[in-house]
């Protein structure tokens, strides 16, 4: 065994290599402008005592330098004084759902609440005892808490959906299921806790997938629940704990690099996504545009309270038409993208198919588009030789 004359210390080489990355160029100290990626599930402490001390982290599951500054920065973000990250923004939903709820609970959740929020609701939940009853899209404060029962434990709002993209009235909402003891619960994706900050409108747990725009690159996936109530923070922080949801240290930190341009990204998703739904509103092919920052949109007063700004997502509703018109339409698209997701710089389509009981969707064909960060002209362009497409 060849052995390194220079800084042996009188050990083996196995030894040394185990050993190497812990020297001190591993605590090597420069500044730079975003924080360290701690790679860690070991995390050394300096004497046992320290072992048990619960003030400091003892075990990479629970987040070093890039979770604690992704954390901090969302805290910001929505006014909060609490923040959990989960490895996606599902995770987020169900997560926040798992830790306050309990055998014999009912629920009440927007009809038009994300899909796979619904599955989870009616399977899983479901297994354990908590019964999920749907209210519609768009009903008002009233109608909704007019469904409550003693046993309705929680609200969980989508506002707006994320298909149909029907409002809530936030506020009066979060003041009644408060006067009842109702924890709410608002999926916020849509405002990135940019334009509209749950929490400042009453809401006990503001969730979002940072999937979307916080990420902003359509290739990480993560997701927050951020509150100012301790009780509810001490629900949320043990069953992360017990259940062992962690967060990986590049994924936040790609969290926080999206943030950084959150404030230039986000209103300039707006402003083109409002240029094509405006020029979309003028096409003999389109029924109806599903846009809240739209003059048109049935819930436009209660937007302009709420919203400081509007991303670029909406939907657009065809005329009624043959189910292969449409998909040549969107077939037609090259700028456009077709997959799921939205928030991310690049402009995406789908065709909706809204899952719903209480309100179940009676209109045309739907189409969501995800306005990305391209030049407007050249979507609508794209736009036009995909309408062409369908007319030849
Ligand atoms: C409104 C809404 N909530 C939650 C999610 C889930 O987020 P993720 O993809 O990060 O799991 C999505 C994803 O599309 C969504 O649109």
């Amino acid at each position: 065994m060849s052995e390194d004359p220079t800084h042996n210390d009188g050990l083996a080489v196995e030894t040394r290599l185990v050993h190497a990355a812990t020297g001190a160029g591993a605590t090597l100290s420069a500044q730079t402008v975003g924080p360290p990626i701690q790679k860690a599930s070991t995390v050394l402490v300096p004497d046992v005592a320290s072992l048990y001390a619960y003030d400091r982290p003892s075990y990479g599951r629970q987040g070093l330098a890039s979770q604690h500054a992704l954390n901090a920065a969302l805290c910001d973000l929505e006014n909060a004084s609490h923040c959990q990250l989960y490895g996606s923004g599902l995770l987020a939903a169900t997560g926040a759902l798992m830790s306050v709820l309990a055998t014999g609970d009912e629920i009440l959740v927007t009809d038009g609440v994300y899909q796979p929020v619904r599955r989870f609701c009616d399977g899983f939940l479901q297994r354990f005892g908590v019964i999920t009853r749907y209210y519609p899209s768009g009903a008002t404060a009233d109608q909704i808490m007019a469904l409550a029962t003693p046993k309705t434990r929680l609200i969980l709002i989508e506002s707006p959906c994320s298909l149909t993209f029907e409002l809530t009235d936030v506020s009066a909402l979060t003041s009644a299921a408060k006067q009842r003891g109702v924890i709410t619960l608002m999926d916020n994706t849509y405002a990135a806790g940019f334009a509209f900050k749950p929490l400042d409108h009453g809401v006990d747990l503001s969730m979002q997938s940072l999937t979307k725009y916080v990420c902003g690159h359509s290739d990480t996936f993560l997701g927050s629940v951020c509150t100012r109530r301790d009780d509810l923070w001490d629900m949320i922080k043990s069953t992360t704990v017990d259940a062992g949801f962690a967060v990986a240290p590049e994924d936040c930190y790609q969290g926080l690099r999206g943030l950084r341009t959150l404030a230039t990204r986000f209103p300039r998703h707006g402003e083109s996504g409002l240029a094509l739904a405006n020029w979309l509103e003028t096409r003999e092919e389109v029924a109806r545009i599903l846009h809240p920052a739209l003059s048109t949109h049935a819930q436009h007063e209660l937007w302009k309270r709420d919203y400081t700004g509007t991303g670029g997502l909406f939907g657009v509703e065809l005329q009624t038409m043959p189910s292969a018109k449409v998909e040549t339409f969107l077939n037609a698209l090259k700028l456009f993208g077709l997959g799921f997701s939205y928030g991310g710089f690049e402009s995406l389509a789908i065709l909706s198919k809204p899952t719903r009981t209480a309100s179940p969707w009676t209109g045309g064909p739907l189409v969501r588009l995800n306005v990305g960060l391209e030049a407007p002209a050249d979507l609508i362009k794209d736009l036009e030789q995909a309408f062409e497409a369908i007319r030849a």
